[in-house]
């Protein structure tokens, strides 16, 4: 089973961590033969899953619910849970209390927080009560608003000079590894080789020490092209609507059920 010190050891060795979004315990089950090394319930579950604009809606109860469904279907990858919005930011001991939610009802291994300096005493108090944290630069979906869309970060000099500071000052505080969206690839290095925690980039170019991809993405469940950062392995949105249509028209045909599908009386 991956933990988070294990993540830290194979960035010393050199090794690259995959990750993958998980919402269920089917994918969770898939995950677990695929040797993923981390499997995060991400607040992107309110996008792909749940059909929200964005991921600001997304509430502790539902989080739970998915961790729990995620829980069931590990074994092998580190179960890590995203806090959503408003559930960390406001109070300490509310993120304390919300973290432990998903630590002792979901059954995550960790959780993740979006943001930068503002959030190392969270950091702090969150390792005080045991809870591994792993932090998420660059473009931070939850700050949606304030970002004015969903763009690259760091493109700038001080821009990047700020995501390299929050970086270092979110490693001191004590995270485990640090997610990197949307930077550029020549800065995503930079951050990579000035810390000793693993970065995990998406849309931060190869130089990370391990990536992450929204499995949904990936698999081409979700409609429209693909984001310009994400590569498609499969299309299962076509695969399935085919599948779906297929055995609508059997079913008014009178093809489907077949005897072979059928039971026989005993007698
Ligand atoms: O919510 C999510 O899925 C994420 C990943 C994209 C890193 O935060």
């Amino acid at each position: 089973m991956k933990t988070p010190s294990s993540l830290i050891e194979m960035k010393r060795k050199g090794e690259k961590i995959a990750a993958l979004t998980a919402y269920d315990y089917p994918t969770a089950q898939i995950l677990s033969l695929s040797g993923i090394d981390v499997a995060l319930v991400g607040d992107s579950l309110g996008m792909v899953k749940l059909g929200y604009e964005s991921t600001l809606p997304v509430s502790m109860e539902e989080m739970i619910h998915h961790v729990k469904a995620v829980k069931r279907g590990i074994s092998g990858p580190l179960l890590v849970a995203d806090m959503p919005y408003l559930s960390y930011e406001i109070e300490l001991k509310e993120a304390l209390k919300n973290a432990g939610r998903l630590i002792k009802e979901g059954g995550a291994q960790a959780v993740k927080i979006e943001g930068g300096e503002a959030l190392v005493p969270v950091v702090k108090e969150l390792l005080k009560i045991h809870i591994p944290v792993m932090g998420h630069l660059g473009l931070t979906p939850q700050s949606l608003n304030r970002l004015g869309g969903y763009k690259v970060q760091g493109r700038d000099l001080n821009g990047a000079k700020k995501i390299l500071e929050d970086a270092k000052r979110l490693e001191k505080a004590g995270i485990f590894a640090l997610v990197l969206e949307c930077v550029p690839a020549d800065l995503a290095k930079k951050i990579t080789a000035a810390v000793s925690i693993p970065t995990i980039g998406i849309g931060a170019g190869p130089f990370c020490d391990g990536q992450i991809l929204v499995s949904d993405d990936l698999w081409g469940l979700g409609e429209g092209p693909a984001l310009k950062f994400v590569k498609r392995y499969a299309n299962l949105r076509e695969i399935m609507t085919e599948s779906a249509r297929r055995y609508s028209q059997e079913v008014r045909k009178g093809v489907f059920p077949a005897s072979e599908h059928s039971f026989s009386s005993k007698g």
